[in-house]
């Protein structure tokens, strides 16, 4: 059973975390060493030559996630950001990359102002509508970059769709499934050819680590060209950092089950709510794609954003009053968030000023929605 796991709370305890066979140790150690010796022979027959390159604890951490998306191998970063940088780079001047006008912020702020400097041509669209990426093909393609649930509307993108719209035009599926999770979804099952996590979310799953990672589901020439970014790049994360992330995996699939779960009575208070204009949530049976997130999903996170009625004023007045909650940006945490995301993205957001974004976290469904309750009287 501990040789071949099978099931996501399985692998989530024991993948990339042996007993150590030198000591015993159940909890795997924590490799500093940044380089490491040589044979007499000059060769390295531990695998290890200098930490920028393999280390054992990023190593540990990236066999965990391999097996965690079913893929074959992982490459860790620093942060999400980085591990998202990491597949532009692996592209060429000319390449054109279809990417969701409502992927993170963050992902197309980098296509716009560092990769269009590097002649990287980017289409935007709307993801939620195939025949729009089909319009934006073109020969030179070579990412279709999918994120869902997005942020922060949490509009679900069809990836089995995607994925063969990429591949018919000769370019890859890269998908962000940072928001679901491998418990939630699994986007090699439907096509898709890479995957990226900000590991700073949910996987790390405490709001005290950053960290992102590419994991690929066959050994293919993109895959070693994001390891050669890593490798010569060195947009590594630190031993502890990936010490933190194998155990945050740990007690994924348990806490995912509780953000879902948490996410869903709040989704649906709010719903009820008269001072609640819409509420965003794919689990909700209204949602727009319900259908299609419970077709490709397992689970529907813990991410969930609401309209107040009125402005911003409005919004941020609901944000003011909260107790539980924390005022604060990022997700994926044991403690539940709340921000006014327009005011995060700053000029030029599609996001609606009266928008809430909420980060459910561990803390008892009642009281996060009296807390709620109290912020919208
Ligand atoms: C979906 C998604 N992908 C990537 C990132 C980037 O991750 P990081 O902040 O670790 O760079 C974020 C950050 O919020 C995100 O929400």
């Amino acid at each position: 059973m501990k040789d071949k796991p099978q099931r996501i709370e399985t692998l989530a305890v024991h993948a990339g975390r042996p007993v150590d066979p030198a000591t015993g140790a159940v909890a795997p150690p924590i490799h500093l060493s940044t380089t490491f010796e040589r044979d007499p022979d000059g060769s390295y027959p531990r695998g290890h030559l200098y930490a920028r390159n393999s280390n054992p604890t990023r190593e540990a951490l990236e066999a965990c996630l391999a097996a965690l998306e079913r893929g074959v191998a992982a490459a860790a970063f620093a942060s999400g950001s980085a591990a998202t940088a990491a597949v532009f780079q692996a592209l060429a001047p000319g390449d054109h990359v279809v990417a969701p006008h409502d992927a993170y912020h963050g992902t197309g702020r980098l296509l716009r102002e560092t990769f269009a400097r590097w002649k990287l041509d980017t289409t935007f669209v709307d993801m939620t509508d195939p025949g729009e990426v089909e319009r934006a093909l073109r020969p030179a393609t070579r990412v279709v970059w999918v994120e869902t649930p997005s942020n922060p509307m949490w509009k679900i993108a069809d990836i089995r769709a995607l994925a063969d719209l990429a591949h018919g035009a000769g370019a890859r599926c890269v998908c962000d499934n940072t928001v679901a999770t491998p418990v939630g979804q699994s986007p090699f099952e439907l096509g898709a050819d890479l995957i990226v996590h900000a590991t700073t979310k949910y996987l790390g799953g405490h709001s005290d680590l950053m960290g992102g990672a590419v994991i690929t589901r066959a050994d293919e020439e993109m895959f070693q060209r994001v390891r050669a970014v890593q490798a010569s790049g060195g947009g590594i994360p630190s031993p502890f950092d990936c010490w933190l992330v194998l155990r945050g995996i740990q007690t994924l699939p348990w806490r995912m089950r509780a953000h879902a779960e948490n996410a869903l009575k709040v989704a649906r208070f709010l719903a009820d709510h008269r001072r609640v204009e819409a509420v965003h949530y794919p689990g909700l049976p209204g949602h727009p794609a319900h259908a299609l997130a419970t077709r490709q999903m397992r689970a529907f996170s813990g991410m969930l954003s609401f309209q107040v009625r009125g402005n911003a004023a409005d919004a941020l007045g609901v944000a003011a009053k909260v107790r539980v909650f924390t005022r604060a940006t990022s997700f994926g945490g044991t403690d539940s968030l709340i921000e006014h995301r327009a005011s995060v993205e700053g000029p030029g957001t599609r996001t609606p000023e009266n928008l809430l974004r909420v980060s459910v976290g561990l803390e008892h469904a009642d009281d996060l929605i009296a807390d709620l309750e109290e912020a919208l009287s």
